[in-house]
């Protein structure tokens, strides 16, 4: 596995690589990589010749109160991670080689969907997310890029970032990887005590729920949501952000769940924040 820590050599490996003709795939990760994350990787290996993973921990989409500096990271485990699953190269830039000093270029979406669910706590993140994607965009130029339906807002933005900038790169959705109890796979379940990582169980427990109650018919938001507010209050280390229906592609809130909508929770696990959701009729 080649490990570009460059802009110049990324562009010098896919250069030759378009010129032969190949496919390329980008994985964008922050890194401390787990089987959620190599699901992308086996997917970007399947469709494309050449699969490139980013690791970067993007300081834009912090903001000043949030877990920059906590974030974890392993690097030697990443590299085996993918190695084991055929990444052709990684991308591992510092923050200087990614952004030039005092750099206040930004891609943003100007609408009211960035500020609907996370970004009514993360003001700033969805700005952030748009900027560093844009520019992997820019350094690797793939044909297809991957990300997790677990960040569902963030999948949703990016789709539309890429139509309305003309990417031309296809965004490829892959499914939640979970834990074998049902929590779903995240770097920041690691920050979690053992006893909050029994309480973080309520997650899964209020998505399956609500995913039960939509395949058994029942449309009405209010009564799958209020039904998976309850599991969640019933467990005395959650404190809800929010458990919310929305349109899947606008992130408006709905009052009947039909096939596409997105039904997304966000929760607080003592200071962990924590977020899962279901898309009714499955993620197309
Ligand atoms: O989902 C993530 O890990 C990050 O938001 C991403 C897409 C790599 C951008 O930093």
């Amino acid at each position: 596995m080649i490990i570009a820590k460059t802009v110049k050599e990324v562009r010098e490996y896919v250069a030759k690589w378009h010129k032969d003709n190949l496919t390329v795939g980008l994985v964008p990760t922050m890194g401390y990589l787990h089987e959620g994350h190599a699901s992308l990787v086996d997917k970007a290996r399947a469709d494309c010749d050449k699969v490139v993973v980013s690791d970067f921990v993007n300081p834009t989409q912090f903001a000043p109160n949030e877990d920059l500096e906590a974030y974890p990271r392993d690097f030697e485990h990443d590299c085996k991670l993918l190695e084991e699953h055929g990444c052709d190269m990684l991308f591992y830039p510092s923050v200087e080689e990614m952004y030039v000093p005092n750099s206040k270029t930004f891609v943003e979406i100007l609408d009211e969907m960035p500020k609907q669910l996370c970004g009514k706590t993360r003001p700033i993140h969805f700005r952030g997310v748009c900027t560093v994607v844009s520019k992997l965009f820019n350094i690797v130029q793939p044909d297809k890029a991957f990300f997790g339906q677990k960040d569902a807002q963030q999948l949703a933005i990016i789709r539309r970032m890429t139509r309305e900038m003309s990417y031309g790169i296809e965004i490829v959705g892959c499914p939640i990887i979970r834990e074998s109890d049902g929590l779903a796979k995240s770097s920041r379940n690691t920050y979690l005590s053992p006893e909050e990582r029994k309480a973080a169980l309520v997650l899964s427990k209020a998505i399956f729920h609500g995913e039960k109650l939509v395949k058994s018919g029942i449309s009405d938001s209010k009564t799958v949501l209020d039904e998976m507010k309850a599991i969640i209050s019933a467990e005395p280390l959650a404190k809800i952000d929010y458990v919310s229906a929305v349109d899947g592609v606008t992130m408006f809130p709905v009052d009947k769940i039909s096939n596409g909508v997105l039904v997304a929770i966000a929760v607080y696990i003592g200071k962990t924040r924590l977020i899962d959701n279901f898309i009714a009729g499955g993620l197309k």
